[in-house]
Formats: structure tokens, sequence, C-alpha cells
């Protein structure tokens, strides 16, 4: 294993952050920490760089206890979400300043320094300074300063979240790829979901500093395991015992239990007779419509893929609900 998260714990005055956190990550691993805001995850991946200390547990990096050690000790890479490239320096001085602290000679950086902005398509702009840079083009700098280093973990903090839709959706695209050819060990913060299931191996789900479930992006997806976890990584449909009964007519839920279905499995019918369930907005996507439903004070979603026929659907319309009774999932609270 090449990190070891043992017992992790830390609190802000009184305020519990973590609670006792355990991970174990191999190397290669593209590792997310998902999570809402405020639930601890830049806390966590201080504690991972050494900026931080926890109250108490152990740090095991590479069969080696880093607990005390100092954030330089670690090898260890950080690229945060403001970027924090230096903003008199051009591109290729804020690659070599780590070099050039470790007094490499100057073949050696200039080497170096070329073979990573080829890596992250910034060759051309080398001279430029960083205030020239688009978004996209920062985010990049500041993992070149980052990789050129040669670290033997990456730690990211929410890196994309400063970009618009489109460039997130290209630098992450960009991200996968440059990990997969580094082959760096990676441990990714993000509160995007989407983000996570499409960059990760594996993701750590975590709600107010305590890890929910563990798992691959299909795992946490397809068998989420409490009600926190697939409302915030599958936005499932989330039923009580009562309304399980109400609204899906199914009555064998306990009062501990939650009933769930995914929004992509729950269609709808028009009715032409009232209802209990009305449509309140149509959400449309490109690929597929998204429909918003009301019952009985409930929100309920229902995805239509476009290539899948539905009747039109007008708002206030009445709606009766179908679902494979084989895609509906019984859960902890
Ligand atoms: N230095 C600090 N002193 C006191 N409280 C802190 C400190 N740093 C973080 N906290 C508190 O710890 C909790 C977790 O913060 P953290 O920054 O780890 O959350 P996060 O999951 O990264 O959130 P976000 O997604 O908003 O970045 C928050 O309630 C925050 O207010
Ligand atoms: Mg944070």
């Amino acid at each position: 294993m090449f990190l070891n998260l043992q017992n992790i714990s830390k609190k802000f005055s009184n305020n519990s952050v973590l609670e006792n956190i355990n991970l174990e990550i191999q190397k290669g691993e593209f590792f997310s920490l998902l999570g809402p805001s405020g639930c601890g995850k830049t806390t966590l991946l201080r504690i991972i760089s050494g900026l931080e200390h926890s109250d108490s547990g152990n740090i095991i990096l590479e069969e080696k206890d880093v607990t005390k050690l100092t954030p330089q000790q670690r090898k260890v890479g950080i690229v945060f979400q403001n970027y924090a490239l230096f903003p008199n320096m051009n591109v290729a001085k804020n690659v070599s300043y780590g070099l050039e602290i470790k007094k490499e000679s100057k073949d050696v950086i200039d080497r170096k320094v070329k073979d990573v902005l080829k890596k992250v398509n910034l060759s051309h702009k080398e001279n430029a300074s960083v205030s020239e840079l688009s978004g996209g083009e920062q985010q990049r700098a500041s993992l070149a300063r980052v990789i050129v280093n040669e670290p033997s973990l990456i730690l990211f903090d929410e890196p994309l979240s400063n970009l618009d839709y489109a460039l997130r959706l290209e630098a992450r695209e960009e991200l996968k790829r440059l990990q997969r050819e580094a082959g760096i060990t990676s441990v990714y913060v993000t509160h995007d979901q989407g983000e996570a299931l499409a960059l990760s191996d594996r993701i750590a789900v975590m709600n107010k500093g305590v890890i929910q479930q563990v798992g691959s992006p299909k795992d946490l997806y397809n068998n989420p395991v409490n009600s926190f976890v697939s409302g915030f990584v599958g936005h499932y449909n989330i039923f009580s015992s009562e309304e399980s009964d109400e609204i899906m007519g199914i009555t064998d839920i306990g009062k501990d239990e939650a009933l769930i279905i995914l929004p992509e499995n729950l269609k709808i019918r028009k009715s032409e007779k009232p209802t209990n369930i009305q449509l309140k907005e149509i959400l449309y996507n490109g690929s597929f419509t998204e429909f918003i439903l009301k019952t009985q004070g409930k929100e309920i979603k229902s995805i239509c893929f476009s290539n899948e026929k539905i009747a039109e659907f007008v708002i206030d319309d009445f709606a009766l609900l179908e679902f494979n009774p084989g895609k509906i999932k019984v859960i902890k609270k």
C-alpha cells in the first residue's frame, strides 16, 4: 500500500472536523475525496501534505511514518484551487523555481522544464507572464510546476473549480491523461460528483468529517450504502417507509430503511385523469430531459433519454410512475 491514513481525527476549537478517518490508497491510484462544502476535505488534504497536523492518528507514506514530518520532507506536490502561481515570473520561471531551490544544474533545469511544458501543452507559452494566461493555461502551468519536482504523490484541491464549464470538461480530460501517463498517485478533492465519477479509480464520500463509503465510481453509483451517498452521488430519489407505501405502492420498507431509485429508472406516463403526481418542471439537457414532479409536497425526479419515446408533457400535467421493481434498492436511512 502506498498511502495509509490511520485513525485521523481533527478538531478546530471544540468543533470536530475529521472523525477517525481510515483510508488505504494504492500506488498509481487516482483517489478522490468527495463531499459537500465544509465536510473536511481540504483539512484532510492539508494533513496529508503536512501543512496541518491531526490531533491523533498516523500517516504512512511508502512504508514510512510521516506524521511528524514537514511538507518539504514528504515529497508531496499540491495543486491548489487558486493555482498559487508567482504573478511576477513567467511560465518557465514558475516551473523551474522548485528545481532552482534544490540547486539543480542549469542544463538539467532547462531540460526538465522543456519536457514538462511539452507534456502539459504549454511549450508555446514558456516566456509568457502568468497574468497573460487563460484560466485553463494557468491550471496547466500550476500542474507543470508540481510535476517537474517528480513528487511521489500529488494532492489536488478543487483545481478545476475556477474554470468555466466547457473549459472544465476539457481540463478534466487533460488531467486524466497526464495522471495516467505520469502514473503519479493522486488524491483529488472535489465537491462535484460528476468530476469525481469521471476522474477517479476510487472515491471516498465524506459528510461532516466522517467517511460514508469508499468504492469505485460504479460501486458508489450503483450500490450506495446510505441515503447520504445515494443522494449526493447518484441523485437518487429517496423514499421513507411511509413514502414508499404512498407514492411507490411498496409496503415492506422498514422504519430505519429507505427505498431508492435512480431518476433514469423512474419513468412517467401521462394521465388524463387527475392523480396525486403533477409535473412541475421540464429541464431539457440535450441528450436527456429531466422531469421534476411533485407529490404530497415531495419532489421527485425522472430522467428520459432523447432516444426514448415519451408523450408530450406540459407543466401541471398529471402523471403515473412506472418502474421495473428490479431497479429499486433498499438501504439504511
Ligand atoms: N484553520 C481553521 N480554523 C478553524 N476552523 C477551520 C479551519 N479550517 C477549517 N475550519 C473549519 O473546518 C470545517 C472543514 O473545513 P474544510 O476547509 O476542510 O472543508 P471543505 O470540505 O474543504 O469545504 P469546501 O468544499 O467549502 O472547500 C469547516 O467547518 C471550516 O469552517
Ligand atoms: Mg476545501
